[in-house]
């Protein structure tokens, strides 16, 4: 089963899921660390302080890679390691550690993809009100800058905002992200309002600044369905729900990805939201819908959905369906029909930013860690993917989550989601089954026996 010609194979991670060294250099603190200081916050207390000390050990981490294989890296970078205040003096050493890492990313004959945010936000500029603050767009801008001075000569993918599903409601509507907050309905569209504008003006700044030609996206998340049957009522079912409008909150499809491609909210999503939508003018839809060079989607699961005597009806799991540790059921038919659905909405290429699973994996008194599991998971996704290349969908990446074990937010360090396992006590890294498998797929571009 072939893949594209230059289709890029890669895993992924996030700065304050594997850097660890929170104080070391002049870092400034991150919402994200302060989260980890309240007490019952996360799993076990755990914090993301030292994790898996990538910042002390990249060398190592890059050299698995090249190991792997891999064509392709997509990390982020830690807004508060660079400008400790969010804004103004720039920490030279934080800035110099992500051209190190990129230098290294090269010499491997690894392609670096840059996320600009994947929520760790800077503590200081959350005191001043953080996304709430009509000045957030131009904050993120002018870290943006710094960040395309530096690395453009080098860097020609990026990313600006990783899932803003996830830093916009967890963060601050449920508050189980940080900051931790519970805002009104009111704020958190304004929140999100501001963040899109950063986003559009981070897009601006890449293309007016980079040194390279750039190949430019973002990376939402958002619900998504595939059909139960390849009849056309089905199929219809299912698009009609992943881009419908059913509940006031942002876990839909369109609130983001529509004002980003569309360059408008949708209109059933005003309808649900109504009063509590921000005032807007065409000028921020014009900042916001800034032309991207690719669509980035993280994917993990989806519900199937057919088509019923009332309207599309979504099918519950059964009895004893696979589920993976983060119980989240196997479904690779979602990702086939999520790079479909999005293929015919958007019109853009695509790139699968995220994609992988929790497995309960240990260290085996042999000393290898045997993730048949994750194997299966990433062959049945990876053949989904190909279906949809084969219907049409121009997919030219696919990124595992993620390079190795890291620290899952909310869940601290239970859920492993690594192609690498990290014993966070030695920091040993020891590379899983599903590794050499991944090496495998990346060598011939496509799945072998
Ligand atoms: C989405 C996020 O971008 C990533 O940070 C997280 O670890 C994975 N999904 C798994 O939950």
């Amino acid at each position: 089963m072939a893949f594209p010609a230059n289709f890029k194979w890669g895993t992924a991670t996030a700065s304050y899921q594997i850097e660890g060294a929170a104080s070391q250099d002049g870092k400034g603190p991150s919402t994200w660390d302060m989260m980890c200081r309240k007490e019952n916050a996360i799993f076990n207390n755990d914090t993301g302080d030292t994790t898996c000390d990538h910042y002390n050990r990249y060398e190592e981490d890059v050299e698995i890679m090249k190991q792997m294989s891999m064509q392709a890296y997509r990390f982020s970078i830690c807004w508060s390691r660079v400008l400790p205040q969010g804004t103004g003096k720039v920490n030279e050493a934080g800035l110099d550690f992500y051209s190190r890492l990129v230098d290294k990313l090269l010499e491997d004959g690894i392609e670096p993809w840059v996320t600009l945010f994947h929520w760790d936000y800077p503590y200081h500029l959350y005191t001043r009100g953080g996304w709430l603050n009509p000045k957030s767009p131009e904050w993120f801008a002018e870290y943006t800058e710094i960040i395309v001075d530096k690395l453009s000569d080098r860097v020609s993918n990026w990313m600006t905002l990783n899932e803003p599903y996830c830093f916009l409601w967890l963060g601050h509507k449920t508050g189980n992200h940080a900051p931790g907050d519970k805002l009104g309905l009111e704020q958190v569209l304004l929140a999100t309002h501001n963040a899109l504008k950063s986003h559009g003006m981070a897009v601006k700044t890449i293309r007016e600044k980079a040194k390279k030609q750039p190949n430019i996206g973002f990376a939402p998340v958002g619900k998504s369905f595939y059909p139960q049957t390849n009849s056309q009522e089905d199929i219809k079912a299912a698009y009609e729900m992943t881009y419908s409008f059913d509940s006031p909150d942002l876990w839909n499809s369109t609130w983001i990805n529509d004002a980003v491609f569309k360059g408008c909210y949708p209109q059933d999503g005003l309808r649900v939201f109504g009063k509590s939508v921000p005032k807007f003018t065409d000028e921020d839809f014009k900042i916001i819908s800034e032309p991207l060079d690719f669509f980035g989607f993280n994917f993990y699961r989806a519900p199937a959905v057919r088509m019923g005597d009332d309207g599309p009806e979504i099918l519950s799991p059964k009895a004893g369906d696979p589920l993976t540790h983060f119980n989240w059921p196997l479904s690779p038919e979602g990702l086939e029909w999520a790079a479909k659905f999005h293929h015919e909405r958007y019109k853009l290429p695509l790139v699968v930013t995220e994609n992988g699973m929790a497995n309960c994996d240990w260290v085996l008194s042999d000393g290898t860690v045997r993730d048949y599991q994750r194997i299966d998971y990433l062959k049945r996704y990876i053949t989904a993917l190909h279906r949809a290349i084969e219907a049409g969908a121009d997919i030219r990446g696919y990124f595992v989550w993620t390079t190795m074990d890291n620290f899952e937010w909310a869940e601290g360090f239970s859920k492993r989601f690594g192609l690498v396992h990290v014993d966070y006590q030695t920091q040993k890294r020891t590379p899983k089954l599903s590794a050499w498998w991944y090496k495998k797929v990346a060598q011939t571009n496509g799945l072998h026996a």
